[in-house]
């Protein structure tokens, strides 16, 4: 689908990776973008710079309410962005419990799920369209000290899978995105190799109008990606290691 007319809504809007798409979206030549962020004063700098063109709508995507609310409100939207996500920066031992993992999931898996219920309606009216999912490479391997977060994007991915087969028969393109570390607050604290949220956002936009459904938007994810075809076993004993050398910087319950 070519970007410029379309009428894009993003969750997760107001900072980090959301806020990049709005920006690209709008120079892209989109009619309008609803921006979604939980506190919807936190969009003020958005509105500020593109004026009209920006919708804010309050979204906490954990909200049925919020998600009926912002499909009645975004009628005329093309294109929904599942952006919005959270890292507790956990394993899942290491945890204790299953709050965390439960938190993660409500937003990265039913957040985007529950996001998909609202709007394939809206879609279908208006064409078909589209829907991208944020994913990661953690989709593809567990980095084991972010096991719980790793466990909700597989199952993200997988979510995102059958819902480009059931909503195929309303012309509706399901894509998903996938990166390694890229350079927001969520790991603010990493000190690795990170990616400019800017790259990513190109490389997920470029994607959609090439259309292209699994969109590998760095060289981490690429890499990852050809030894999952080609060597399987070593992708895991690789993240392994990269979970070891990550400990000796950030032992276990210690995220600063
Ligand atoms: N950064 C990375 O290394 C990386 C790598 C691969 C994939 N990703 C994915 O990229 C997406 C964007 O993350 P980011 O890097 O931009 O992280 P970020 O800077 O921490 O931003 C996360 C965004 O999600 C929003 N959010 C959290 N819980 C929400 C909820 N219940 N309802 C609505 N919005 C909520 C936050 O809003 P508040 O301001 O209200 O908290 C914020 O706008 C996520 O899906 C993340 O998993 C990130």
């Amino acid at each position: 689908m070519l970007i410029k007319d379309t009428v894009a809504i993003v969750t997760g809007a107001n900072r980090g990776l959301g806020k990049c798409f709005v920006d690209a979206l709008i120079a892209r030549g989109v009619a309008r973008v609803y921006a979604g962020a939980r506190d919807p004063g936190s969009l003020t700098p958005l509105l500020e710079a593109h004026g009209d063109r920006v919708q804010p709508l309050r979204l906490d995507v954990t909200s049925d309410a919020d998600a009926r609310t912002a499909a009645e409100h975004a009628g005329d939207a093309t294109l929904l962005i599942n952006n919005a996500g959270v890292l507790e920066s956990l394993g899942v031992m290491e945890a204790g419990g299953l709050e965390p993992l439960r938190r993660e999931m409500e937003v990265n898996l039913y957040g985007t799920a529950r996001m998909a219920l609202a709007f394939a309606p809206v879609l279908a009216a208006n064409g078909g369209g589209a829907i991208l999912n944020i994913l990661s490479a953690a989709s593809l391997v567990a980095f084991p000290p972010f096991g719980s977060y790793s466990a909700t994007k597989a199952a993200a991915m997988s979510l995102t899978h059958s819902l480009r087969y059931e909503l195929q028969a309303q012309n509706t393109m399901v894509h998903g995105l996938y990166a390694g570390f890229i350079d927001t607050g969520m790991v603010e604290y990493v000190d690795a190799e990170k990616v400019s949220p800017r790259d990513i956002v190109t490389a997920a936009l470029d994607g959609i109008e090439a259309n292209v459904v699994d969109i590998d938007a760095d060289e981490r994810t690429k890499a990852v990606r050809l030894a999952l075809r080609d060597d399987p076993e070593g992708l895991i004993r690789s993240s392994w290691q990269r979970a070891d050398d990550f400990r000796k910087v950030y032992p276990a319950n210690s995220s600063d």
